[in-house]
């Protein structure tokens, strides 16, 4: 199992690599090309997909090597296509030296770790009941009165579920009920083979957290995607050993010396039959964020529709039924696209250059033919693993 864009990010990478080696032998017009294809992988990959946190680093590095393009573009206007002669200090031809490709991506693993708090509260998390309490329990109840937990607390929590059904979401609710620090990283962005060694970056992300508990507000780590940490089909012989047990090391801190600290490990991930029996240990709670039953689908129905303008053929309760196996993500993405339909219709009416012009009211037509066309991505079998693997492993 790959993670999203890894192959293409493969790619990129060893563009890159040729590129810069090809530039440091003095083939500018090699080292173009590869510069060139480079950028064009990176800019796809951010195309692709749009919410990787790693994009802000392709970015850069896209426009790094866009600058280096035209840099090696003006020598070789002015002399020509032929070879530069190489040296250890960059290409240089005629007298005229060229400051050498510097890669620079290495030191900037902590600019990705987000640490602003996000902008989500656990009423906008739709149902889930459950887990918003457990959550609570594990997280909130001890850092408002640690006083109170003289046994102390668990330090890992793990979010595990099927994709869309708000993982992430409650994560970033949890962040805004503490007074305390947030510090976000996808295990994917751990992984990238443009941040450095895995092991190191984990080892950076715990030492960043603890030095941040000093303040001395309490901590929150969040690792999205947890089982990429695991992947097993890592090419470097051993590298995904080293990944988990850094990352093991790391836990095992916060239960013997770290023990004084605020500090929590809460990961999520759709994959829990990818985490073995060593990395749940560490993890005393495992929580599961089902999909809606009935009553959440209707209130998630009433939250995205709120702001649209509806005829009265739209009947929240019957859209409700209807969505049994659509998860909160495809409902949200169901009443978007309903509103981009009557949108639609707007602009090719021409009509819309009218700054008061307004949409139809969207109907219960409108709804049930998006759904129609929509399979729901919650499918009953894999539910079914959730729970059993649920009813074995989770613990709240
Ligand atoms: N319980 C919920 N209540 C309200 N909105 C939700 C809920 N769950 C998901 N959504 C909507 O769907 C979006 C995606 O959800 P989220 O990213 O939290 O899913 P996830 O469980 O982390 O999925 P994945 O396993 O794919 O990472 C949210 O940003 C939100 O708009
Ligand atoms: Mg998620």
């Amino acid at each position: 199992m790959r993670n999203p864009g890894e192959e293409l990010e493969e790619t990129a990478a060893t563009y890159a690599r040729e590129a810069i080696r090809l530039d440091s032998q003095g083939n500018f017009a090699g080292s173009i090309i590869y510069y060139q294809n480079a950028v064009e992988t990176l800019l796809k990959l951010i195309k692709l997909y749009p919410e990787n946190p790693v994009n802000r680093m392709y970015y850069e590095k896209a426009r790094a090597y866009q600058e280096r393009i035209k840099a090696l573009q003006r020598i070789r206007g002015v002399y020509g296509d032929e070879k530069g002669d190489s040296g250890s200090d960059g290409p240089h031809k005629g007298g005229i030296k060229v400051a050498p490709m510097v890669e620079t991506v290495k030191a900037s693993f902590e600019e990705l770790l987000v640490t602003d708090r996000p902008n989500v509260n656990m009423e906008d998390v739709v149902g889930l009941k459950n887990a918003k309490l457990s959550l609570r329990q594990a997280i909130v109840y001890p850092f408002q009165r640690p006083d109170l937990f003289p046994l102390g607390w668990p330090r890992g929590i793990l979010l595990f579920g099927p994709p869309g059904c708000g993982k992430t979401m409650l994560a970033a609710a949890v962040a805004n009920e503490i007074d305390g620090y947030f510090l976000s990283v996808d295990a994917a962005s751990i992984m990238s083979k443009w941040l450095g060694d895995a092991e190191k970056n984990v080892a950076r992300l715990f030492s960043y957290a603890r030095k941040l508990v000093e303040d001395p507000k309490p901590v929150i780590i969040f690792i999205d995607e947890v089982d990429s940490l695991l992947s097993l089909h890592r090419q470097e012989i051993g590298g995904e050993a080293r990944v988990r047990n850094q990352f093991l090391k790391e836990m095992d801190g916060l239960f013997d010396k770290g023990r004084s600290l605020q500090l929590y490990v809460l990961a999520a991930t759709n994959k829990p039959w990818l985490l073995d029996d060593a990395f749940l240990r560490r993890f005393q709670k495992r929580v599961y964020v089902q999909p809606s039953d009935l009553r959440a689908r209707r209130k998630l129905f009433e939250k995205y529709t709120e702001p649209l303008v509806l005829d009265s053929s739209v009947k929240i309760d019957e859209l409700a039924k209807i969505t049994d196996g659509y998860s909160p993500s495809d409902i949200r993405d169901i009443c978007q696209d309903a509103q981009l339909k009557v949108v639609t219709e707007l602009f090719e009416s021409g009509k819309a250059s009218d700054p008061g012009s307004r949409p139809r009211a969207i109907s219960m037509g409108d709804f049930k033919e998006i759904i129609k066309q929509r399979r729901p991505s919650l499918v009953a079998e894999r539910v079914k693993l959730y729970e059993k693997w649920n009813s074995n492993y989770g613990a709240i």
